[in-house]
C-alpha cells in the first residue's frame, strides 16, 4: 500500500493520551490511532477530535478503537497506559500495576508495528522504558521515555515566573531518572545565553530546583484524582515530532546509556538527538563533579526499580 501521512498511535485515551492526540491534531503532524481498553472512550474522544480538525485546519485522520489492529504500521507509538499517582504516592508506588500494563500493551503494539519508535510516558518512567525495551526486543535506539522535556519545561516555567522573561529565551536540561533524584543541570541553564547562576541568587535557585523535582507531586496534590497531563502530553509530542520530521532535535529523554556518562546498561534521562531513526546520538555535556555524582545516584535509583521488576519474574 502507498505510504500516506505519517502515523502515530497513542495508547491510553485518558488525560495524557487524549491531550497528546489533541496536540498531534493541532500540529497536523500525523494520522492518529487512539487506543484504550475502555469501550466508547477512545471512539468518543477521536470523534470529538475529528470534529475539531475542520476548525483547526488539520487534514489528518483520527481513529478511536479498542483494537490494536488499528495501530498497524505506526511510525511512532506513544504509550500512556497505566494508573496515575494519587496524593501521597510516589511514582515508584505504581510499579507493580504499570509493569503488567506496559508489558501487555507493548506486546500488542509491536505485533502490529514492528518498525515503530516507542515513546513511553507511563510511570515510573525510566523503569517502564526498561520494560518496553525488554518486551519489544526492539533495538536500543527505538525505545525511549518522556521525562526530561517535561522536567526541563517545569524548570523553565519557574525561571520565567521568577525573572519575568519569555520562556522561549530560557534553556534548561534536567537529566537523570524521572523522580526525586532528577538532576537539573544548573551549569547548562541559561537565559539568553547568560548562566542562571548570574541572574538568580543561590537560595532562590535552590527553591526552584526543589519545586522542579516536586513539580509532578505539586500537581497531584492539587488535582487529587490524577496527575499532570497537558505538559506531559505536549512533551511527548515534541519528541514524536522530532522523530517524524527527522529534526535532529536535542532533547533530554530517557534513553539507553551504553557507556555514555560512565553509565552502563540503563535507561535514564540524558540529552539525545532525535531523528527519524529514533535516538541518533547521546550528547555528552561537561558536568560538574556534583552533577556527575547526582546523575549516578539517580541511575542507582532507576536500577533498584528495574531489579524490583526483574524480581516480579514476568518479563
Ligand atoms: C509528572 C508525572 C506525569 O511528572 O510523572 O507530572
Amino acid at each position: 500500500m502507498e505510504k500516506g501521512r505519517p502515523k502515530i498511535s497513542v495508547i491510553g485515551a485518558g488525560n495524557v493520551g487524549a491531550s497528546a492526540a489533541f496536540r498531534i491534531a493541532q500540529l497536523e503532524l500525523a494520522d492518529v490511532a487512539l487506543i484504550d481498553i475502555l469501550e466508547g472512550v477512545p471512539q468518543g474522544k477521536a470523534l470529538d477530535l475529528s470534529q475539531m480538525c475542520p476548525i483547526s485546519g488539520s487534514d489528518i485522520n483520527i481513529v478511536g478503537s479498542n483494537n490494536y489492529e488499528d495501530t498497524a504500521d505506526s511510525d511512532v507509538v506513544i504509550i500512556t497506559s497505566g494508573i496515575p499517582r494519587k496524593p501521597g504516592m510516589s511514582r515508584d508506588d505504581l510499579i507493580s500495576t504499570n509493569t503488567k500494563v506496559v508489558k501487555s500493551v507493548t506486546e500488542q503494539v509491536v505485533s502490529h508495528s514492528p518498525e515503530a519508535v516507542l515513546i513511553l510516558v507511563t510511570n515510573p518512567l525510566d523503569a517502564m522504558v526498561y520494560v518496553a525495551h525488554k518486551v519489544s526486543g526492539f533495538a536500543d535506539h527505538k525505545v525511549m521515555g518522556m521525562a526530561g522535556v517535561l522536567d526541563s519545561a517545569r524548570f523553565r516555567a519557574f525561571i520565567s515566573m521568577e525573572l519575568g522573561v519569555s520562556v522561549e529565551t530560557i534553556h534548561a536540561s534536567v537529566l537523570g531518572g524521572h523522580g526525586d533524584t532528577m538532576v537539573p543541570l544548573l551549569s547548562h541553564t541559561t537565559v539568553a545565553g547568560v548562566s542562571i547562576a548570574e541572574l538568580v541568587p543561590s537560595d532562590t535557585l535552590e527553591k526552584m530546583v526543589d519545586r522542579t523535582r516536586n513539580g509532578g507531586a505539586e500537581i497531584v496534590k492539587l488535582l487529587k484524582t490524577g496527575s499532570a497531563f497537558y505538559a506531559p502530553a505536549v512533551a511527548a509530542v515534541e519528541m514524536a515530532e522530532a522523530i517524524i520530521k527527522d529534526k535532529k532535535k536535542i532533547l533530554p529523554c530517557s534513553v539507553y546509556a551504553n557507556g555514555k556518562y560512565g553509565i552502563e546498561d540503563t535507561f535514564v534521562g540524558l540529552p539525545a538527538r532525535l531523528g527519524s531513526k529514533g535516538v541518533e546520538e547521546i550528547i555528552e555535556f561537561d558536568l560538574s563533579d556534583e552533577e556527575h555524582a547526582a546523575l549516578h545516584a539517580s541511575v542507582g535509583k532507576v536500577r533498584e526499580l528495574c531489579e524490583v521488576i526483574d524480581g516480579m519474574g514476568i518479563l
